[in-house]
């Protein structure tokens, strides 16, 4: 902890720039530096040493202070007792499912979810571990209320949901958790703590992945779990010291500088998202758009209730063409790039077939291939005049 503590008495974009950091006691620098020592020195007689305790400074694999600093903000934005930090997002999300089910548990999922979660839960725990599956679409409470058991442990969903957008209303499905004995975990990557809070609506936990968003600038990978200590200590026993998904000192230092500016970013991708999303509804070539803040979106009610800030960057979208054309649509672009990931500052798209596995699990609309597209925090101007002019070309061709 540092000796300034930045506690909520401090607003979101104060404790962004200052919760975590300190004066480095060695140098006098504010802003703490790197330490990328693998090893600590020992005590005088170490023989009654826990190898395996994450509290300390031990071994890096046990966790190290970049680490510490960046679990200490995340607790703080995203208003939870604890936090830890992984090498992933996905790591984030096998470690919390690992800590909390055992063979003979039910989960409840979103159909809607980052493809890893689909295969952990549907593909891995069930098959290796024999915890039994329900997978529903979360944004119809009936249909969760009716997916949960006497033996759900677990109740875990996206929202909005990659890649359909898809929202869930956190308040209400932690409800059906909470009275069916059940916890309900979140992910939070494509709203941000910025424009969405999970455990202050009722979550047990929060999950995202840092890579996108947090850090920003698309150049390190991270995860967090944010919730109660005694869960989180489960988790930093098993995933981090046993199964070795810590973080490397440099990339929670990555993140943790492009954490500061997190309110500024989501600012301008929600702004940019929200302009882009209204101009392709107007486009006679595209078939839809799927973005929370359009009040056309099945899901805009529930968003403008759990939402605080904006809808995030991340929208969907289809063009009235065939396979091949949307792929030359991309071939068009010059300010957006073709790759996987989102929240980056750049403008990513990605073509998703309409072959994707999961296609049955997805919205009619959704069935002919779409793009996942992340409005980055260029010039609205550019990006809408790209998307132009990509058009322009392959429907006069
Ligand atoms: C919603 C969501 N959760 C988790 C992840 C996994 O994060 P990572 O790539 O950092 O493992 C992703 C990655 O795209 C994601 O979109």
């Amino acid at each position: 902890m540092s000796k300034r503590t930045y506690g909520n008495e401090f607003g979101f974009s104060t404790r962004a720039v200052h919760t975590g950091n300190d004066v480095d006691a060695e140098t006098g620098a504010i802003k703490r530096p790197i330490t990328m020592a693998n090893s600590y020195e020992l005590p005088y007689d170490p023989t009654d040493m826990n190898w395996s305790s994450a509290d300390g400074n031990l071994y890096t694999r046990n966790g190290g202070s970049n680490q510490k600093y960046l679990q200490e903000k995340l607790a703080s934005l995203e208003g939870g007792e604890d936090c830890v930090v992984l090498a992933s997002g996905v790591a984030a999300l096998s470690g919390l499912f690992f800590a909390l089910l055992k063979s003979g548990d039910h989960v409840v999922f979103s159909s809607v979810t980052y493809i890893a979660v689909y295969r952990l839960l549907n593909e891995l725990f069930n098959n290796k571990f024999n915890v039994e599956t329900t997978i529903v679409d979360t944004s119809d409470l009936d249909a969760v209320r009716a997916a949960v058991r006497p033996d759900t442990k677990l109740i875990h969903i996206e929202t909005p949901g990659n890649p359909t957008l898809t929202v869930s209303d956190i308040r209400e499905i932690a409800k059906i958790a909470h009275e069916n004995g059940a916890l309900l975990s979140v992910d939070n990557t494509f709203a941000s703590p910025y424009n969405q809070r999970p455990i202050e609506l009722g979550a047990d936990f929060t999950v995202e992945s840092l890579t996108k968003y947090i850090n920003g600038h698309g150049d390190a990978m991270g995860g967090a779990i944010i919730g109660k200590k005694e869960y989180l200590d489960i988790v930093r026993a098993q995933s981090q010291v046993n199964l070795g998904a810590t973080i490397s000192p440099f990339n929670a230092w990555l993140i943790m500088r492009g954490s500061v500016t997190l309110p500024l970013r989501m600012k301008q991708h929600n702004e940019n998202a929200l302009k882009v999303a209204r101009w392709l509804e107007k486009q006679e070539c595209v078939s839809f758009v799927a973005y929370p803040g359009l009040e056309s979106n099945k899901g805009y009610k529930t968003a403008k209730k759990q939402m605080l800030n904006g809808y995030g960057g991340v929208l969907s979208f289809g063009l009235k063409a065939d396979h091949d054309t949307h792929n030359r649509f991309v071939q068009n672009l010059r300010v957006i790039t073709s790759a996987v990931s989102l929240g980056h500052d750049e403008s990513l798209i990605v073509f998703i077939g309409e072959n994707d596995e999961r296609q049955y699990l997805y919205p009619e609309e959704f069935r002919n291939g779409f793009f996942r597209f992340s409005v980055g925090i260029e010039d609205a101007d550019d990006i809408i005049n790209d998307l132009k002019n990509a058009m322009q070309k392959v429907f006069k061709e």
